[in-house]
């Protein structure tokens, strides 16, 4: 497929539009635009189904899920969480009203870890929200044992893990609940959206209503709530979507082979790549270190692409940490979070999507081995 005149970090995946005006088709005869219609039942029957998921609620995007879910499960006070991260995973933290304690991150995952979150317990902390970023996972483990200890829960902001799984399971399905988004700029797209899973019904209940404006049913309202449901024209994309995803996901893979293939042979370009047993990848970002053996700093090399026309991304950086609402809490001290600090200043996400043609793969490749 002919690409435009820029590389940009991502270009997001689309069925077949004929296929999407049939679902679309169904709704125009049934007139029901929203509120958990059969396009949204459907999805999530599916998604549950061919993911494996005990139970799924659909959202309109993964932040107000995030939200919903904290609300669900009650959480005031601290809830320790990682600075290397999208803005949204502390936003909705504060949105649900509570506080953000930053934690460093491990070296190799880049994700939360356990030693540096079980040191910032204190009475307060009333959650664990970890980030399994770009779809790597975090210790789980490692951080299921501190909240088990602390009878706390333990959320997952999988934003980025659509197709991953561990341990022949979906990475959605640890933890006391995860949040997936289904952003245009993920593995599986419904333009906008996102789902909050868990095994517990009760929760599944709770965070159905708080999607819903806390309505219980037509006379009650128990609960403050949210409008995050997702729409049926959402929910068809996702039908849509959904029968490609396993072959997008097989293309990034090809892709990644070939950008680890090549970074092989270029000093001071280090991917990021934890592979602990038993994952299988859903390949969602391509994200490298850049070290001091590499001839120019992560922000030349990033100039540097873009003064050709491909744009890769510093994600994520700046770290929510130094960001203005976040930089004065005690915990966003940078001496408190040198992995996270150093990590920030290094990381550079390469162009990854399904259609990349190999030939502008191969430019990429050839302004990285000669900047
Ligand atoms: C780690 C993380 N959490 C949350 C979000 C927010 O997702 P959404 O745009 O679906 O609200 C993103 C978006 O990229 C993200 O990267």
């Amino acid at each position: 497929m002919a690409q435009p005149n820029g590389v940009y970090i991502t270009r997001p995946a689309l069925p077949p539009l004929d296929e999407v005006i049939v679902h679309l088709e169904r709704i125009w005869e049934t007139h029901k635009l929203t509120n958990n219609g059969p396009m949204a039942q459907a999805l999530e029957a599916q998604l549950c189904d061919s993911l494996g998921l005990t139970h799924l609620s659909l959202t309109s995007n993964c932040t107000l899920g995030l939200i919903a879910t904290l609300r669900a499960l009650d959480i005031r006070g601290e809830v320790i969480t990682t600075p290397f991260s999208f803005v949204a995973t502390s936003n909705a933290i504060v949105m649900a009203g509570a506080t953000p304690v930053f934690a460093d991150i491990d070296p190799i995952s880049l994700n939360l870890s356990p030693r540096t979150v079980a040191e910032s317990i204190t009475e307060c902390t009333s959650a664990i929200v970890a980030v399994h970023s770009y779809g790597h996972p975090c210790d789980i483990e490692g951080l299921q044992a501190i909240a088990d200890e602390h009878g706390i829960p333990l959320i997952f902001d999988a934003a980025h893990c659509f197709g991953a799984r561990l341990h022949d399971r979906s990475l959605l399905d640890f933890g006391t609940c995860s949040v997936v988004s289904f952003h245009a700029t993920k593995v599986f797209n419904t333009f906008e959206g996102g789902a909050v899973i868990t095994r517990d019904p009760e929760i599944k209940n709770t965070v159905d209503r708080l999607i819903n404006h806390g309505i219980d049913d037509e006379f009650n309202t128990p609960d403050i709530g949210l409008n995050a449901k997702m729409s049926e024209f959402h929910a068809a994309i996702g039908l849509a979507q959904l029968p490609y995803v396993a072959d997008d996901i097989a293309r990034r893979g090809a892709l990644v082979a070939r950008y680890l293939e090549a970074l092989k042979e270029i000093q001071g370009l280090c991917p990021v790549r934890p592979m602990p047993e038993h994952l299988v990848p859903n390949n969602y970002m391509f994200p490298i270190v850049v070290d001091a053996a590499y001839p120019l700093s992560r922000d030349e090399l990033f100039e540097r692409l873009k003064r050709e026309g491909i744009f890769a991304r510093m994600y994520f950086f700046p770290l929510i940490s130094d960001l203005p609402s976040f930089r004065d809490m005690p915990s966003a001290a940078r001496d408190m979070l040198p992995v996270a600090v150093h990590t920030a200043n290094r990381i550079l996400c390469l162009p990854l999507f399904p259609d990349l043609e190999t030939k502008a793969q191969d430019r990429i490749i050839d302004l990285l081995r000669a900047p």
